[in-house]
């Protein structure tokens, strides 16, 4: 029996199974390249699902990270430490929230849930009341935990939970008159992915998220952006939302935020972090731990000294017309959307994109699906031409 064989059948026997995964155990990766537990090699186009934005073992990173784990991994919340006083100031400046304050977390999922009660918070400590709305978008996908699956705008994932947390309605996204209908006296947030991830590679038009960044304000309502997935450098912004002039109330990290530990963040602006939550309010026992966050402060270093987020800008037009050319060539193919590299494809529904993935698989490329019969390009930051030309000619043959 093969290497990856076993580990498969191992796994099957003992983990349960809620992820239909690819027929390959991974065993080690470099740069832009993994390898499989027989040794055959990949090209990642995939990055663990937008989390290795700095690839493998980039120069610097690794080293960070053994460094801390010879101080201390772990010293739980009640202490203060180095790399927390660092690793706030950092993603708090890169957001352009002045006065703002970060809460880091083990995942995306549960920055979600802290974003929720931060705006919920705030809301109660306005009125009184608790009964507010969250308003949420459909096809959005905000993660696994009860809070982010209620405003996750998916039946597929929803249903079988019900009932989730109350409170919550979906309007269409990148349709103003559909949020507007939503909105009544006890909305305290609107959540929405700057670029919808899961649900198909969808950006958020620029004049909508600037019409909904003004009504947020008229009315006192907080405008939660979730940049889980396309955060972090990926669309050419370090924030996706730079590029539309619009600040969020509160955003909401991870993937790339460690470039492979398990770390997220919520980070409130001055007005969300002065009234909302407050000691006793939200916790947790690992979230931000000096390992985490040594790698958190790794990311943004070497993101800064490598200018990472100018290599996607310059990169993402040559990116876009390989794309596009195989919307041309292939009829299977119906369009591209995307920013950066952040990109999607939309297949036809005569070519399963399930296929799609796992000829590139055969191939030898690493790459995912999206919602929607959408091919979904999350590669890390850091490929070159070559490996855009390289990926695009094994599409090519897929398609
Ligand atoms: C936009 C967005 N929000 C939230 C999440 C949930 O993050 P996690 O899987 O770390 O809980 C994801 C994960 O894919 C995501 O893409």
């Amino acid at each position: 029996m093969s290497a990856n064989q076993e580990i498969i059948e191992k796994t099957e026997r003992y983990a349960l199974h809620v992820y239909n995964r690819f027929p390959i155990a991974i065993d080690h990766g470099q740069g832009v390249q993994v390898w499989d537990a027989d040794g055959k090699v990949y090209l990642d186009f995939m990055a663990g699902i937008a989390v290795y934005a700095l690839g493998y073992h980039y120069p610097g990173y690794d080293q960070a990270l053994i460094d801390q784990v010879k101080k201390v991994l772990h010293t739980s919340n009640l202490y203060y430490h180095q790399p927390l006083a660092d690793a706030a100031k950092q993603v708090v400046t890169s957001t352009h929230l002045t006065g703002g304050k970060a809460f880091f977390t083990n995942s995306g999922a549960e920055a979600i849930e802290g974003a929720i009660k931060a705006a919920r918070k705030y809301a109660y400590l306005k009125d009184g009341r608790n009964d507010h709305e969250i308003i949420a978008m459909k096809d959005s996908f905000h993660g696994r935990s009860v809070g982010a699956l209620s405003v996750t705008g998916n039946a597929h994932y929803q249903d079988p939970f019900k009932p989730l947390m109350g409170g919550v309605k979906f309007a269409d996204f990148n349709d103003l008159k559909s949020l507007k209908d939503q909105i009544s006296d006890r909305t305290c947030a609107v959540i929405m992915e700057t670029v919808q991830g899961e649900g198909g590679i969808y950006p958020a038009d620029p004049a909508y998220l600037k019409e909904v960044r003004r009504i947020c304000d008229e009315r006192d309502i907080l405008l939660i952006l979730d940049e889980i997935q396309c955060g972090m450098g990926r669309t050419g912004s370090m924030w996706a939302y730079e590029d539309y002039g619009v600040l969020p109330d509160i955003l909401t990290c991870a993937k790339a935020l460690g470039c492979g530990v398990p770390v997220g963040a919520f980070v409130l602006n001055e007005k969300t972090a002065n009234q909302s939550l407050v000691p006793g309010d939200h916790g947790t026992t690992y979230g931000g731990n000096p390992f985490v966050l040594a790698a958190v402060n790794a990311v943004f270093s070497l993101y800064r000294d490598h200018d990472i987020v100018g290599h996607v800008r310059d990169l993402t037009p040559c990116f876009e017309k390989s794309l596009d050319e195989l919307v041309q060539k292939h009829d299977s193919v119906l369009c591209r959307r995307g920013k950066g590299f952040m990109q999607g494809l939309q297949l036809k529904e005569t070519c399963p994109v399930g296929e799609v993935t796992r000829k590139a698989l055969d191939l030898g490329l690493l790459i995912i699906s999206a919602g929607g019969n959408v091919l979904r390009f999350v590669p890390p930051l850091i490929i070159t031409k070559e490996d855009i030309d390289q990926a695009l000619t094994i599409l090519d043959k897929c398609l």
